[in-house]
């Protein structure tokens, strides 16, 4: 059932997308390397949590595919950046070359900094009230800037090779990953109107389940194999990076996400909303830490 519906979701935004580039192609190499990372095929988990929460504020989905899509378009620089040789010098991203890998270094960093841009643009000239443009534009900076992702992953990379604790791994998990989950709540409950109690709790199911994600990740890097992830796995010990598996231990890892998912079902049961898209959230949570079990 569930996996149903998240495939209806990602069909509206694959369609979405798909005109967006179809109506933005300017025929240049940097346009083709972006469209290339863009349709990679992602699981746009986060353009659909702007959806559901959208929905959950009985809102149609439609609202938020503008926020959607840029929020996946500063994920999908981010994917392209984290993979250059600086940083985590992966060949491998979604079955498929990384973005280096197949239009070299400089269009791949390239790609990256214009897929940020785009982002603002998507924003700039969507149908939103300037109120919420302004509120998501600010959002989307600060969630991946200095407090956020690029933060995080400056963080990642120094960490690499030295003894990290919960605390900072934690931090590290929040900046680099949560803080986009957290975005995509956000945005979604955002272009919805929603009010400040019911934005901040679905913010808060974001962080949990983007904090449950990261940890997830780690672990399936280290028990699982490259073919069915997509990228390249047991990598991170190799690189020392600082992971949750490094701190806890495979087992403690998993009770790690294991409560951070339940905290994010948590949150999410406590308040009112639409009940369909409440058991959507709740069972993606539920099915996420399944993952790993
Ligand atoms: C990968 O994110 C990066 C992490 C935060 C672990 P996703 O697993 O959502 O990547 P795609 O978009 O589905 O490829
Ligand atoms: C998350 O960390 C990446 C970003 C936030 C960009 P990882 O480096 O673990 O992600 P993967 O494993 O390369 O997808
Ligand atoms: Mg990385
Ligand atoms: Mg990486
Ligand atoms: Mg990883």
């Amino acid at each position: 059932m569930l996996n149903a519906v998240l495939n209806e979701k990602r069909t509206v935004f694959e369609a979405f997308l798909e005109k967006y580039l179809k109506e933005n192609n300017d025929s240049s190499g940097l346009f083709e390397a972006c469209a290339y990372s863009l349709t990679a095929g992602g699981k746009r988990i986060r353009p659909v949590l702007a959806m559901l929460a959208c929905e959950f504020l009985n809102e149609p989905l439609e609202k938020s595919l503008h926020a959607g899509l840029a929020i996946e378009m500063i994920h999908t620089f981010s994917l392209i950046h984290d993979d250059l040789p600086a940083i985590d010098n992966d060949d491998l991203r979604r079955g498929m070359l990384t973005c280096h890998k197949k239009f070299g270094e400089a269009t791949a960093i390239l790609a990256g900094d214009c897929l940020i841009l785009l982002a603002f643009s998507v924003i700039g000239s969507s149908s939103y009230s300037t109120e919420i443009k302004n509120d998501i534009t600010r959002e989307i900076a600060r969630s991946c800037g200095m407090q956020g992702l690029v933060q995080g992953e400056f963080l990642d990379v120094e960490a690499e090779g030295k003894e990290v604790d919960l605390e900072e791994i934690k931090r590290i998990h929040y900046l680099k990953t949560a803080r986009l989950f957290e975005l995509s709540m956000y945005a979604g409950a955002r272009v919805a109107r929603g009010g400040r109690e019911r934005v901040a709790a679905l913010k808060k199911y974001g962080m949990n389940l983007g904090l449950a994600f990261q940890a997830i990740d780690d672990i399936l890097d280290v028990t699982s194999d490259g073919a069915s992830l997509g990228k390249a796995s047991q990598k991170d010990e190799k690189k020392g990076k600082a992971t949750i598996v490094k701190v806890l231990g495979l087992d403690g890892a998993r009770l790690w996400a294991e409560d951070l998912t339940n905290k994010a079902i948590q949150v999410v049961s406590g308040i009112s909303g639409n009940r369909e898209i409440k058991d959507i959230l709740i069972n993606l949570a539920d099915e996420m830490k399944k993952r790993v079990k």
